[in-house]
């Protein structure tokens, strides 16, 4: 669950579009994540959708006229615009969109949006000539440059039956753009947070590779929960299957040494770095240019060569260095002695033979070791939640406040085993 959510009001404007319906499973998965959500319906969502729909599940009122004295949010709208912390506007219409863009006033929603200070979030719905139309894009623009941020719309299947770009994106996607949105203001704002997921692939020929079980999970989490604290997180990572987190800056890679590269090449400007990919101890010697052939014997040897530890070559004068230590015995001792060997300032020991902990898992469940001596027992949580308690640590540690990171100079060390 994200707690960035918990206690926030979040305005709801619904338009009318047949892409209604996904605003229900978004009012209900803010809803779940503590949000207190102030639906608004304009008079043409009310052709597709019920205010019933929406307040069984939101459990508050939903405002369907601004004249309408029954309705509490359409006796006071500015108490509303004043109370949301955001306002996301999903599904709208071309309609909405062009009378937002013009600052019209004439429903509880447009009223609403004018009078309120919380940013604002749209995600369009409707048929793709509408959006191509030069008047829509127009429109758009000129609510880009207030400050809106517009998500989608996606590609696809439209309800006219043609496919094209027009339709709501996913809720999945919009609840990652809101928790950006409401996360601009953490305490990891200002910061440089570069994390490193997945398991490395070490090519033998074009077409085999030599890995581990890492599903990425971890640090894709770590990076969600940064951005959602308002850090500029960038996230490095080998293949994995996950889809890339809105918001934060992907870097894709395959190898150790690849991973190496791109790492290095983000640290200069960097408060942090976690390490939470499963990086490849070893690399084939050679990779062979073409697919290896099955040979008439029943052995074949693959000669192996060390691959770099890129934890332990960066350097910490600047950069705080967070690592994981994925261990199957001896846990703790293992754990201590890479935080030492690597110069880490701090080390996230999981035991990965738990099975709801560890790889592949949604769940994870840590010790954390720090230079002082310090452990934290983190009890099974979510992946996203082990990435906060993690970054709750971390934002001790810096070594320069926010903003003020500067390129390292020559005279850094690297610190090795
Ligand atoms: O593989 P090992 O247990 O030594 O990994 C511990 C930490 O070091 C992890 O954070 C991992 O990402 C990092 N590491 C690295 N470069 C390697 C091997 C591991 O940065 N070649």
């Amino acid at each position: 669950m994200t707690d960035i959510l918990k206690d926030k009001f979040i305005g709801l404007g619904v338009t009318g579009s047949i892409a209604c319906y996904k605003a229900i499973d978004l009012a209900s998965k803010l809803t779940q994540s503590g949000a207190s959500v102030d639906v608004i319906l304009t008079r043409g969502a009310r052709e597709f959708i019920t205010a019933l729909a929406f307040s069984s599940i939101t459990h508050r009122p939903v405002s369907e006229d601004m004249f309408d004295p029954k309705s509490e949010l359409s006796i006071d709208h500015v108490a509303v615009a004043e109370r949301v912390d955001l306002i996301v506007v999903a599904p709208a219409t071309a309609h909405t969109i062009a009378k937002l863009a013009h600052g019209l006033a004439d429903d509880a929603l447009t009223a609403t949006i004018l009078a309120t200070g919380a940013p604002v979030l749209v995600a369009p719905a409707m048929d793709a000539h509408m959006y191509g139309n030069l008047a829509t894009q127009e429109n758009v623009r000129t609510l880009q440059r207030r400050g809106v941020t517009i998500v989608g719309p996606a590609t696809g299947r439209l309800a006219s039956g043609l496919v094209g770009k027009g339709r709501m994106v996913e809720t999945a996607e919009l609840m990652g753009w809101i928790t950006l949105a409401l996360g601009k203001t953490g305490d990891m704002a200002g910061r440089k947070v570069v994390v490193s997921a997945g398991g490395t692939q070490e090519a033998i020929d074009p077409v085999r590779v030599v890995t581990n079980n890492s599903s990425g999970k971890m640090g894709y989490a770590i990076a969600e929960a940064a951005r959602d604290r308002g850090g500029d997180a960038v996230l490095v990572t080998a293949p994995t299957a996950l889809p890339d987190p809105i918001g934060v800056r992907v870097v894709k890679v395959q190898s150790a040494l690849d991973m190496q590269k791109a790492i290095t090449a983000e640290i200069d400007d960097a408060d942090v770095v976690v390490m939470a990919a499963a990086v490849s101890d070893w690399r084939p010697v050679e990779t062979a240019d073409q697919k290896i052939k099955k040979s008439a014997s029943n052995e074949w040897t693959l000669e192996f060569t060390k691959n770099p530890d890129i934890i332990a070559g960066l350097p910490s004068d600047k950069l705080v260095k967070v690592g994981f230590a994925a261990e199957t015995e001896d846990l703790i001792a293992n754990a201590q002695t890479k935080l030492v060997s690597k110069g880490l300032d701090l080390i996230a020991a999981n035991d990965v033979t738990a099975t709801d902990s560890g790889f592949a898992t949604d769940t994870n469940r840590v010790m954390l070791f720090d230079r002082e001596g310090g452990i934290e027992v983190v009890p099974l949580m979510s992946k996203y939640d082990v990435g906060h308690r993690i970054l709750d640590r971390v934002k001790h540690m810096f070594r320069q406040g926010p903003n003020d990171a500067t390129s390292v100079g020559e005279d850094a060390t690297g610190e090795g085993d």
